[in-house]
């Protein structure tokens, strides 16, 4: 799904199903991450007007999504817990080239890191739409995996409008490789990318 090399083992649903709160507080804090992602986007790269705009509308729906997520711990009664930590989140983030590289370089990954995060995401909502036993939540999740699509697709245009002399599509492909080494540690618990 969306390049990913290794699908999630569908047991990682039984696991998610012991635990609805737990996963429900770490999904409404991915959505706050990823708008804080998008942020600091625009806060680093404020002479890119496209990606100025994008971002801008990306954070409106990220935080939707929170709202919406902040509302079925609500509707059952819960209220929303501390942040979980995203170990995926940060080994990925590893593999971001900073320091001496070129601007676009460093840009491209930033946006090849969002990219990834997003179709993984989309690719644990599937799973969570097709499997859970909890109606409400699989409708919900069916809609959240539609609009995290469209995210990986506009991380993936902008990266290649700002790609400058980078192959952007070996890149990718590299970041592909990095993921589905990575991802083998997850799947076992019971937050959306563990
Ligand atoms: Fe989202
Ligand atoms: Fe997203």
């Amino acid at each position: 799904m969306l390049g990913l090399k290794l699908p999630t083992d569908p047991r990682w649903v039984n696991i998610v199903e012991q635990n609805i709160a737990e996963i429900l507080t770490d999904h409404a804090f991915c959505e706050q991450k990823a708008a804080s992602n998008a942020i600091s986007l625009i806060v680093w790269y404020p002479e890119l007007t496209d990606l100025v705009k994008e971002m801008t509308a990306l954070v409106q729906e990220e935080m939707s999504h929170f709202s919406m997520v902040h509302g079925k711990i609500i509707q059952r009664g819960w209220q929303l817990g501390k942040e979980r930590k995203d170990q995926y989140v940060n080994d990925l983030l590893k593999f971001i080239r900073t320091g001496s590289h070129k601007r676009n370089i460093v840009l491209v990954d930033r946006l090849l890191f969002s990219a990834l995060i997003e179709a993984r995401s989309c690719e644990r909502f599937r799973l969570l739409s097709e499997n859970i036993q909890d109606e409400e939540l699989r409708i919900f999740y069916h809609e959240l995996m539609v609009s995290e699509a469209g995210h990986y697709t506009t991380f993936i245009k902008l990266a290649k409008k700002y790609s400058e002399d980078m192959d952007t599509e070996s890149r990718l492909k590299e970041w592909l490789e990095y993921e589905s080494e990575i991802i083998k540690k997850y799947g076992v618990k019971e937050t959306m990318h563990g």
